[in-house]
C-alpha cells in the first residue's frame, strides 16, 4: 500500500513537472509569432489600438486589454535568441521597445486618445532600427 501510494505521489509529481514546462513554453512565443499577433497590418494589436483610438468612441475596456497584451508579448522578445545579429544589441532593442510600447498601455489607461496615437506613432521609428540588425 505504502509503495502504491509513492508510485502515485511520483506520478502526480510528473504530471504537474510536464504541465509546468509545458505552461513556460507556452509563454514563450517565437519572435516571429510575437510580430504576427501585434504587429500584422490591420489584425495586429497595435493597429487594433489605433483604430479604436481614432474613434469617437473609443472602447477603452478593449483597448485596456488589447494593450497590456501588447506589452506582454513584446516584453517576451527578449527571452528569445535574437533571430540574426548579435545578443547584447538585440537585448537592449527590446529592452527599450517594451518602454515603447508601454508608453501606449499608459496613455490607453489614462483614457487619452491623443496621447495613444503619439505613442503609436512614435513606435513606428523604431522597426528599421531593429529589423536591420535582427531580421533575417
Ligand atoms: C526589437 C526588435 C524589433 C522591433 C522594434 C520591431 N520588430 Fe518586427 N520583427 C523583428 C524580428 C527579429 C523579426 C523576424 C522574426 C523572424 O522571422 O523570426 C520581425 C518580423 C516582423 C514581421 C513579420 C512577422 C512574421 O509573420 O514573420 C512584421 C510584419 C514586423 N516585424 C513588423 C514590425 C513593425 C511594423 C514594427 C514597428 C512598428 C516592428 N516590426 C518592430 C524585430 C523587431
Amino acid at each position: 500500500m505504502k509503495r502504491t501510494l509513492k508510485w502515485l505521489a511520483l506520478g502526480l509529481a510528473l504530471v504537474a513537472l510536464s504541465r509546468l514546462t509545458w505552461a513556460l513554453k507556452d509563454e514563450v512565443p517565437g519572435v516571429d509569432e510575437i510580430m504576427d499577433i501585434t504587429h500584422k497590418v490591420k489584425k495586429g494589436l497595435k493597429d487594433l489600438i489605433e483604430a479604436e483610438a481614432k474613434k469617437p468612441k473609443p472602447d477603452w475596456a478593449k483597448m485596456e486589454k488589447d494593450a497590456k497584451e501588447f506589452t506582454r508579448l513584446i516584453s517576451l522578445m527578449e527571452k528569445n535568441d535574437p533571430p540574426k545579429g548579435p545578443k547584447a544589441s538585440w537585448i537592449k532593442l527590446c529592452k527599450e521597445y517594451t518602454q515603447d510600447v508601454a508608453k501606449v498601455e499608459t496613455a490607453v489607461k489614462k483614457k487619452d486618445a491623443k496621447e495613444v496615437l503619439a505613442a503609436i506613432k512614435a513606435l513606428d521609428k523604431k522597426c528599421d532600427d531593429c529589423h536591420d540588425k535582427h531580421r533575417p
